[in-house]
């Protein structure tokens, strides 16, 4: 048991901000957005990528959208070095694509990673220095104004040397490192020293991008930190507001989300969120999160499965099942109660209607799945999901009550199983309750005439193993059937379907019956290529379940006529 642990943890301080307004704000327009997957993901990586993987990653973030890449740590690795100068020289990156990189701030650092950025159209020289106490007190033992001097330093050394290289568009970012867990006061210094040591202007603004470097509050108070910064910048014109969470505390979605209400106009994080202990935040998510409210978020995730391998792939991280919008689970309801709400909310779906299916936030189609998955059956399912699979697969919409017959049989089959039970093995239980002959009454075939007075039948089955015609004339051959078959039975529901099972689409016709003297009923079906004969398989084998063909064995009463051989 963990005891309540005042003594070693405190809470977070709220931020005194009365007037807050994100919280009336919604998300109207999606943020400026950066990848890190080829940084903070890299960093966080059992294997850093090697080149080639990074380059498959860099154009694969190319193609989803992404305009702001940053590509590396070219200080602190070789590779990354490398990497920058491959993509630069080898003219790889997209025209309307900025490439970043990071650096500390240092001057050594920082004179490297400008080199490595040499003959880049437009690039972001990212210098960060961590600002919070226990930096400053415990690692660095620098007092504030050491640590805000080195910040200024570096971004001195940064203007002076990019000034020098006026063939490349230079963009400074400036992080105050651990920013969710400093004093406000102190990271507004720091970031308007910078802006002005810069000599920033509303033309060429300062990316100023505030990481909750360890998520260590509610989104809720990033929120206000994020609004406090953002009123209170000196030169607030002449700043991109950039935030940069991660996600310790399992809510980095949500605190980007409230940082945007909250005036961020850029968010930085990470495919999937992956990235340093739990994470950057997932992009992924965020994107499709404002694209499910109508905005477009101007990145392209409709083939996101393939994105999902390749990520995977190459990050050679494993992707949960149920991680949002991609996990192989999360658009599958195996609950029988939500399957039923699925498969109503499908079939009233109207194309270009507004999106409207109970537990699916996202047309699965959107993102590149089909409905197939949507629905799988197991010992939990219900009736809709059995409907919704025999549909999906096989386009056939049984009546209601031959559904509930079927649903039980698949029930107990899972019952029995303690598995899923596919399409597949749905339509065999479904062939084996409604489409077999009886062992007592076996159909072999008929005859039909269309003459002036109605339509003739003449039934042959096997009963017992013995031939036997029934002969009747109705107006119409199912008419006819029912007219010849002993027991004067009464049709009380038929309906017909194309069937799609193998290549070739057949006719399935679904029949009940009714025992005219006990009022007991029997369902059954028919597939034939042949509506007619599907439909006299049906009803045949519907009379053969009622109790009276049990009696009627060795009928021979006026309808009846012994086969020629007297055997099947
Ligand atoms: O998480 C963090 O603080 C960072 C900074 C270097 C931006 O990754
Ligand atoms: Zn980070």
């Amino acid at each position: 048991m963990l005891e309540t642990p005042h003594h070693k943890y405190r809470p977070f301080a709220p931020v005194n901000l009365a007037d807050r307004t994100w919280p009336g704000r919604t998300l109207q327009a999606p943020p400026t957005w950066l990848s890190t997957d080829l940084r903070d993901g890299n960093q966080a990586l059992f294997e850093p990528l090697d080149v080639d993987a990074k380059r498959e990653l860099f154009a694969l973030l190319c193609a989803i959208g992404f305009k702001e890449i940053e590509i590396g740590f070219p200080s602190a690795s070789r590779a990354d070095f490398a990497f920058v100068r491959d993509l630069i020289e080898r003219q790889l990156i997209p025209e309307d694509v900025t490439i970043g990189v990071l650096t500390p701030a240092r001057g050594d650092l920082i004179d490297r990673s400008i080199e490595a950025l040499v003959g880049a159209r437009r690039a972001i020289v990212h210098v960060y220095n961590a600002v919070s106490p226990v930096f400053r007190d415990v690692v660095f033992r620098k007092t504030k104004a050491e640590v805000m001097a080195m910040a200024v330093d570096a971004t001195r050394r940064v203007r002076a040397l990019t000034d020098r290289r006026p063939e490349t568009q230079w963009v400074l970012q400036y992080s105050p490192e651990a920013f969710s867990a400093t004093e406000l006061d102190f990271s507004k210094a720091i970031c308007d020293a910078v802006v002005d040591a810069f000599k920033a202007t509303d033309e060429a603004r300062v990316i100023i991008n505030l990481p909750a470097t360890v998520e260590v509050a509610t989104p809720n108070v990033f929120a206000d930190q994020v609004e406090w910064m953002h009123r209170h910048i000196a030169r607030r014109e002449a700043v991109v507001l950039s935030v940069h969470p991660h996600n310790d505390r399992g809510t980095a979605v949500a605190a980007a989300e409230l940082a945007v209400m909250a005036g961020a106009e850029r968010v930085e994080g990470c495919l999937f969120g992956n990235g340093e202990r739990t994470g950057n935040v997932d992009l992924v998510t965020l994107a499709l999160n404002l694209y499910t409210q109508g905005v477009a978020p101007g990145l392209d995730f409709s083939r996101l499965d393939e994105i999902a391998r390749t990520a995977s792939r190459l990050t050679r991280l494993p992707m949960h099942p149920r991680h949002p919008y991609v996990g192989d689970l999360v658009y599958t309801a195996f609950s029988g109660s939500h399957q039923d709400a699925i498969h109503k909310g499908l079939c009233a779906q109207r194309p270009g209607a507004p999106w409207d299916v109970p537990y699916l936030p996202l047309d699965p189609k959107d993102v590149g799945r089909d409905y197939q998955a949507v629905i799988r059956v197991n010992s939990q399912s219900g009736k809709g999901g059995v409907a919704h699979l025999l549909e999906a697969h096989y386009g056939v919409v049984l009546p209601r009550r031959m559904l509930i017959g079927l649903g039980a049989a698949v029930q107990a089959r899972a019952d029995e199983t303690g598995g899923e039970i596919a399409a597949a093995e749905i339509w065999r239980i479904f062939c084996d309750h409604y489409l077999k002959d009886s062992e007592t009454v076996r159909y072999h075939g008929y005859d039909l005439d269309t003459r002036a007075d109605g339509h003739h039948v003449r039934l042959r089955l096997a009963i017992r193993g013995r031939v036997v015609h029934y002969e009747g004339c109705g107006n119409g051959p199912l008419d006819a059937a029912c007219r010849a078959l002993p027991g004067a039975i009464r049709l009380c529901h038929y309906e017909e379907r194309a069937v799609r099972a193998g290549s070739d689409a057949q006719a399935l016709a679904l029949v009940e019956v009714a025992d005219p003297e006990d009022g007991q009923t029997v369902m059954a079906a028919g597939l034939h290529e042949n509506l007619v004969t599907a439909s006299l398989m049906a009803l045949v084998r519907a009379w053969a379940g009622l109790a009276l063909s049990a009696a009627i064995g060795a009928e021979t009463g006026p309808h009846a006529v012994l086969g020629a051989d007297g055997r099947a």
